[in-house]
């Protein structure tokens, strides 16, 4: 027997621990589809440039159909010893077909074969994300058009700043995930080209016909440096790059929903199925599942500098240090695709078969976020543009506002409930259309610019929205 699966060079077997520390195969399995359609493009290519024969293709594409099968229904036996997907898929096919199996790797490496397999596995996944992404701005969006109405307080440094509308403040997160949406779309367009007919990584001497096998996988153009084509892997480190900023929108929606659920704001409620209990106290239901979504933020932007550095001392061309894009690549995906699945149905909830509503959203308490606006002066700076109005300069306008702040925080009230002639004694020309003005009601009305909070402006978004995400 041979010590090696590919050459009769090597003088001694592989020890186990060499074995299982070059062996990908348990986690670039997962390729095996991506693998398949390409070598299978491959050789469709092969035999139309007359470089093996039609009886060769057939029977590759009745192996491969085999394999599939086998695949699909757990019959095929992944071997260690065969190192990686590829090899395992490609040993398999020669036991079914013989030489045929044997000619399917003519004009290819395992290095273009690996690169075009990892981008038409990532192409698939950013659409799948796409879809997910449109879920969950939807989601939010429903929400918002029902709590146009519903008074937050607005917060900078997590202090009481201005009165928001609740819906302005989801909308916010809408354009983070359009943004994440369009990001993916772009990393999508410099995934989708192909290095296969690169082989190792000068060319091959057979007469391929790259572009035909672009059309054939549907990708949008083939790589136009061989070296490059098998030693980069910018594509992954973009989307890792993508998925991160994704991430840190979800965080930062996980970090708000876990302060505004917890006793001391009370602004929303979850339903009970993203929460968990305490095995020591009775009463708590805890926020485990915005939680963790800022937790697992943390492990994709570990991949995202894992990735990166795995890259940063390569000599061209390629080398087995990019064996290691895997895990992370896949890791990155699968808790992307996770998260954004469980929010849009935690803050939309989900549709009741029986009723075709949707139902278990996020449940919003308006009164306990009006209460909170109420308590931080959050309409002082109407107050403050009011006198602006009334002919002062804004400086002096907000000085005497910070005088009449002092004096309201010395009754413990609201600017709103101080009597007109108190607040006269601040500035003789406050009239008792102030009162208006200081109401949140009023403050929101008055932000009526695009892109500011008034109802008017909310729900002129809430329809671009809609109309963006339909269909
Ligand atoms: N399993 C390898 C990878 O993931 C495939 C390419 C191996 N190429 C090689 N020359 N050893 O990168």
């Amino acid at each position: 027997t041979k010590a090696q699966a590919w050459s009769a060079l090597f003088s001694e077997p592989m020890s186990d621990l060499v074995k299982r520390y070059t062996s990908s195969v348990f986690f670039d399995k997962r390729l095996w589809q991506a693998d398949i359609a390409g070598s299978l493009a491959h050789a469709e290519m092969l035999a139309a440039q007359g470089v093996i024969s039609a009886q060769d293709h057939a029977d590759i594409q009745r192996g491969m159909a085999q394999i599939t099968a086998e695949i699909e229904s757990g019959a095929f036996e992944w071997k260690l010893d065969l190192e990686d997907v590829h090899l395992n898929i490609e040993a398999r096919l020669t036991q079914l077909v013989g030489d045929a199996g044997k000619r399917l790797h003519t004009g290819r490496s395992r290095n273009d074969q690996v690169a075009t397999d990892v981008r038409l596995w990532l192409r698939g996944e950013i659409d799948l994300i796409g879809g997910l992404l449109t879920d969950l701005q939807k989601a939010l969006v429903e929400v918002a058009e029902k709590n146009v109405d519903v008074i937050l307080p607005g917060f900078t440094h997590l202090q009481v700043a201005q009165p928001v509308s609740f819906a302005h403040h989801l909308l916010a997160y809408v354009e983070m995930f359009s943004r994440d949406a369009e990001r993916m779309a772009q990393v999508r367009r410099r995934t989708n080209v192909l290095p296969l007919g690169s082989a190792a990584l000068a060319g091959t001497t057979y007469p391929l016909d790259r572009e035909r096998v672009a059309r054939t996988l549907a990708m949008d153009g083939v790589c136009h440096n061989s070296l490059d084509a098998v030693s980069d892997r910018d594509f992954a480190i973009e989307f890792t790059a993508a998925a991160s900023l994704c991430m840190v929108h979800v965080s930062r929606l996980s970090e708000e929903l876990i302060i505004w659920m917890s006793q001391n704001f009370g602004f929303i409620k979850i339903a009970d199925r993203f929460t968990t209990g305490s095995s020591i106290m009775p009463q708590k239901k805890n926020p485990d599942v915005p939680e963790l979504a800022r937790g697992k933020t943390g492990r994709v932007v570990g991949h995202l500098m894992g990735l990166i550095t795995l890259m940063k001392g390569q000599p061209l061309a390629y080398n087995k240090d990019n064996q290691e894009d895997k895990e992370p690549l896949f890791d990155t995906v699968d808790t992307l695709k996770d998260t954004l699945r469980i929010f849009a149905e935690m803050v939309g909830g989900q549709v009741n078969p029986a009723t075709g509503a949707k139902e278990g959203g996020i449940t919003v308490n308006a009164q306990a976020m009006e209460d909170a606006a109420k308590k931080g002066y959050a309409t002082a700076t109407d107050l403050a543009d009011y006198l602006v109005k009334k002919g002062l300069p804004f400086r002096d306008a907000h000085e005497t506002v910070a005088h009449a702040v002092k004096a309201a925080t010395a009754h413990a009230c609201d600017l709103s409930e101080l009597p007109l002639t108190v607040l006269q004694g601040f500035h003789p020309q406050i009239d008792k259309d102030v009162y208006e003005c200081l109401s949140l009601r009023g403050s929101l009305n008055a932000r009526n610019t695009l892109g500011g909070t008034a109802p008017a402006q909310v729900r002129a978004q809430i329809a671009r929205h809609q109309a963006r995400l339909a269909g």
